[in-house]
């Protein structure tokens, strides 16, 4: 299959993977081959210790993704439909769980499932010109690849209410008050910020970025009391690795260093 046939395009900028969806004349709108090629193209990215950032985006200008394809969705019946959500939600899943940072590089419509596939990363970077919305109600169905519970998660319950009720889209810049979008950049700026983003995720320790991800992911799944014990047991498995050892010891240095170099420079008074 030649490149601009595969439904998943992977490519590697530094510590970067980026991950596109490639079916720009249906704006992207899923397959169940594009979820199988996304799935094996987030195995790949996890398995190759130089990529330390995922990030997924859709291809041509116009979508990050608009959705399920629904000429395909109108030919299932309920336990097809039913399988196919569940296929959705497992590797939206994996993405929310996964040991890497994750980023949606929105550069357009983000609709139903590409919404949740945007709400499922870690950040959303969004294009000036992109727009986010669950049109599920308008066509008598509703969000089946997570949008309930990850909009409830990433914006509060009164939001994603708004969202998924009333299936109006909204433009990135009405999206800041919701909380849920990372930053906003022009089009032709958009890979620059993802970009800038890894990097400084990228210059982190690792094992540190994973361990802070399960932690966060836990909160509002677990009681107050669970989630502070899984978050101290978090810490504590941190804290015995090497990254933290060397982290909290270089800052111990550092100061020390300055502030020899405070007394060494410091006037000596008469
Ligand atoms: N499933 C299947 N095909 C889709 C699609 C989807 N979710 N979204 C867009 N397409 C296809 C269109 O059928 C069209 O194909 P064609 O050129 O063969 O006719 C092509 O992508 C371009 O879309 P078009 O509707 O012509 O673009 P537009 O700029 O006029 O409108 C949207 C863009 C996003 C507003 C419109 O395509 C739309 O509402 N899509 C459905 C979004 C949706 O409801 N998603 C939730 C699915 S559960």
């Amino acid at each position: 299959m030649t490149n601009d046939r595969l439904p998943v395009l992977a490519s590697q900028h530094g510590a970067l993977r980026l991950l596109t969806l490639n079916r720009a004349d249906k704006l992207n709108a899923f397959t169940p081959e594009m979820l199988a090629a996304l799935d094996a193209e987030i195995t790949d990215a996890l398995a190759h210790d130089a990529t330390r950032v995922i990030a997924l985006t859709g291809s041509g200008a116009k979508a990050f993704a608009a959705g399920n394809d629904i000429a395909r969705l109108v030919s299932l019946d309920g336990v097809a439909a039913y399988r196919d959500m569940m296929a959705g939600q497992r590797v939206l899943l994996r993405l929310h769980e996964c040991a890497k940072p994750t980023i949606a590089m929105v550069n357009g419509y983000a609709l139903g499932g590409g919404f949740e596939l945007a709400l499922a990363c870690d950040f959303i970077v969004a294009s000036s010109d992109a727009s986010f919305a669950f049109p599920e109600i308008t066509l008598n169905t509703m969000p089946g690849w997570g949008g309930t519970q990850l909009a409830v998660a990433k914006m509060g319950l009164a939001c994603a209410k708004r969202f998924v009720m009333s299936g109006k889209r909204f433009a990135a810049r009405e999206c800041e008050a919701f909380g849920f979008i990372h930053e906003i950049a022009a089009p032709e700026k958009l890979f620059d910020s993802v970009s800038a983003l890894a990097d400084s995720l990228a210059s982190y320790d690792p094992f540190a970025v994973e361990m802070a991800k399960r932690a966060l992911n836990r909160a509002g799944e677990l009681p107050l009391s669970a989630g502070l014990d899984f978050e101290a047991a978090q810490y504590a498995v941190n804290f015995s690795s090497d990254g933290a050892r060397t982290g909290l010891r270089q800052f111990v240095e550092r100061t020390r260093a300055r502030s020899t170099a405070q007394a060494n420079t410091a006037p000596v008074t008469p």
